[in-house]
């Protein structure tokens, strides 16, 4: 695999992500301000299709990508390449028969490193030649688990990334990120006073029972909650061209795809707040 300069020589025919994908040749241009959208169809793990939508806005270098499963839960992900933030949201539809409210909003904000997915401006770029296609990841990236340990302050969280105040707007009391994570924005200046500890000291997680496992309602356990990702343009492939002067260039003609999940595992107050982890 070749490692992803940002510096990649560019010869003059190119803007090119081929393959499944192709520029934006024929119709208008994705426009100057740099924002696009694409929406492809995808092959859920289960096997059931859904459809799933990729924004990009290069000016604000942030990719934004969302999509529907099957049993109404809304999915988001955004990666804020300027503030090295991913920020994972699921509404997930209440059971009003238990009782819940309409839906409940989770959010997951986690340090993003550059060679998760593919640049902003990249992403902008990729048009596809069949809309119809049914979409598959060409690779499936190892489950991450992650243990969220840390509350972020949502009134504070556009000191960590502009992207909080709309996208976990819906999840004020139930945003998280983890201490490793907190640490590290922190040592690039953010205030630290965003992040809170879960559950407060003296308390810790691993002291706490899962919920599933919990018969009462109205008390604290570790919730678990999992998430896929079933498409998204994770590296981009670069071809290479042979110039009259015998040197070889290389650019960029396409993208691989790939699938990832990730398990969370939180702090919260009452099993009440954690009702889909249950034994089935
Ligand atoms: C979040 O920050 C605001 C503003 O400083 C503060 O008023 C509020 O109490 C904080 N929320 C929590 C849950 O600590």
């Amino acid at each position: 695999m070749r490692s992803l300069g940002r510096r990649v020589p560019h010869p003059p025919q190119l803007l090119l992500l081929l393959l499944l994908l192709i520029p934006g040749l024929q119709g208008p241009a994705a426009g100057s301000s740099g924002l696009s959208e694409l929406k492809v169809r995808v092959r859920l793990p289960d096997g059931q299709v859904t459809e799933e939508s990729l924004q990009a806005d290069s000016d604000a270098d942030c990719i934004s990508l969302e999509l529907h499963k099957p049993d109404g839960t809304l999915i988001s992900f955004t990666a804020d390449f300027k503030r090295d933030v991913k920020i994972f949201r699921a509404l997930i539809l209440g059971e009003l028969e238990k009782g819940q409210s309409q839906f409940q909003a989770l959010c997951f904000i986690t340090r993003l490193h550059h060679n998760e997915i593919i640049p902003s401006e990249a992403m902008a770029k990729l048009r596809q030649k069949n809309p119809r296609a049914v979409r598959q990841a060409e690779e499936v990236r190892g489950l991450e688990q992650l243990r969220m340990d840390m509350a972020v302050n949502f009134t504070k969280g556009s000191w960590l990334s502009p992207h909080i105040h709309n996208v976990c707007a819906e999840a004020r009391e139930a945003i998280y990120t983890r201490e490793e994570d907190a640490k590290f924005w922190m040592e690039r200046g953010v205030d630290g006073s965003i992040f809170e500890a879960l559950p407060s000291p003296p308390a810790d997680l691993s002291s706490l029972r899962r919920c599933r496992h919990v018969g009462d309602r109205w008390k604290p356990c570790l919730c678990h909650y999992g998430l896929n990702l079933a498409w998204y343009p994770c590296l981009l492939k670069y071809c290479h061209n042979r110039e009259p002067s015998g040197r070889l260039s290389s650019y960029k003609c396409g993208i691989r795809s790939c699938q990832k999940s990730y398990n969370f595992d939180y702090y919260v107050p009452q099993k009440q707040l954690c009702l889909w982890d249950e034994d089935t």
